[in-house]
């Protein structure tokens, strides 16, 4: 992809127009990410980084990017990407997504700390152009130039002002009532606005300690299928528990029209089998967490070792993570 156009959001952050090449037509939804592919003296590192256009809305293909201390690959987009720049991605994906019929849901709550906004601006954008649904935003950040795209969201909601209410918190405000989202504060923005919990979806997106905290509070009062996640942490996880089966077993990949057949025996993951041969499959985080390495087992049994992304049906469905999985009982094949 060309970076076409670069807009500056605040000091740290950029909004990254991206003009697509070779032929490829990415289709996308509102809230996923974009995977890119950097080569390195040490091999290749994958990162996603959310989108921040809607498709709804005829905008260019954008992400933005907050720079990250000591982000290898943030503070190269950030501080030294111009426009005219070739960048390199593997795809599409993520599971933060609007319902398929999004005036079927009367109200949308983003609860979003920094950077979190980024895939909720996308979403939010695409509720009020889509759908006659009334969206709460509780954004949280240090001051108001920290803010990314506040001149945006102030003046969405100068068209959209029965629709679309915001509070902005800030951290450097003396009132500590009101200067971060506590479990206090929000129950108290919940009491105000929620209309009915079965009728609303909630969207939480931002650093761990804010996520964690968000969760437990919503937990108490909200059905979990109504609460959606979106994790930024990129750091792979250390430890990897260990699979009921350790044997090898064999497992055929279908992917783009191929057929791999690999063994894979732990510790070593599908993912990390199937990179040790050099197959080329997606991936970013090797986390669990981003929902990019998704596939299909149609045949045997996966056992997987973390996931934050599949839900329950999805799983019982055959849907694995391959980043975290092992052939357990037998050889499986599987199809992206
Ligand atoms: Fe992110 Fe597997 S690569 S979940």
């Amino acid at each position: 992809m060309e970076v076409s156009n670069i807009i500056s959001e605040t000091n740290d952050a950029r909004t990254f127009e991206l003009k697509p090449l070779d032929g490829w037509k990415p289709e996308y939804q509102a809230g996923q990410f974009v995977t890119l592919v950097f080569n390195t003296r040490h091999g290749e590192k994958r990162r996603s980084y959310s989108i921040s256009s809607s498709p709804l809305l005829n905008e260019p293909l954008a992400i933005t990017i907050k720079k990250i201390d000591n982000g290898e690959f943030s503070r190269l987009l950030v501080y030294h990407t111009k426009p005219g720049d070739i960048l390199y991605s593997s795809g599409i994906g993520g599971f933060f997504l609007l319902p398929k019929d999004t005036n079927a849901v009367k109200q949308y709550f983003f609860l979003a700390a920094g950077s979190g906004i980024t895939p909720c601006y996308g979403m939010i954008k695409t509720i009020l152009a889509k759908s006659n649904s009334m969206v709460v935003l509780i954004y949280s950040n240090r001051t108001e130039a920290d803010t990314i795209f506040y001149n945006q969201l102030q003046r969405l909601n100068a068209v959209y002002p029965e629709r679309l209410i915001i509070h902005y918190l800030f951290s450097n405000l003396l009132d500590v009532y009101r200067s971060r989202l506590g479990n206090w504060l929000l129950h108290e923005f919940l009491n105000k606005y929620l209309q009915d919990e079965h009728h609303a979806k909630f969207y939480v997106c931002g650093p761990f300690d804010y996520m964690h905290m968000v969760g437990l509070g919503l937990a108490a009062r909200i059905p979990a299928e109504n609460i959606h996640k979106e994790n930024f942490s990129s750091l792979p996880r250390l430890f990897i528990p260990r699979p009921p089966d350790t044997d090898e077993h064999k497992v055929t990949i279908h992917f783009s029209g191929q057929e791999f057949i690999i063994p894979v025996q732990y510790p070593a993951t599908i993912l990390a089998a199937a990179k040790a041969k050099g197959i080329q499959l997606p991936f970013s985080c090797e986390a669990g967490r981003c929902g990019s390495c998704a596939t299909t087992c149609t045949k045997g049994k996966i056992w997987m070792a973390y996931n934050e992304v599949l839900t329950n049906d999805e799983v019982e469905a055959g849907r694995a993570l391959i980043c975290q999985s092992f052939p357990v009982g037998g050889d499986v094949i599987i199809e992206f």
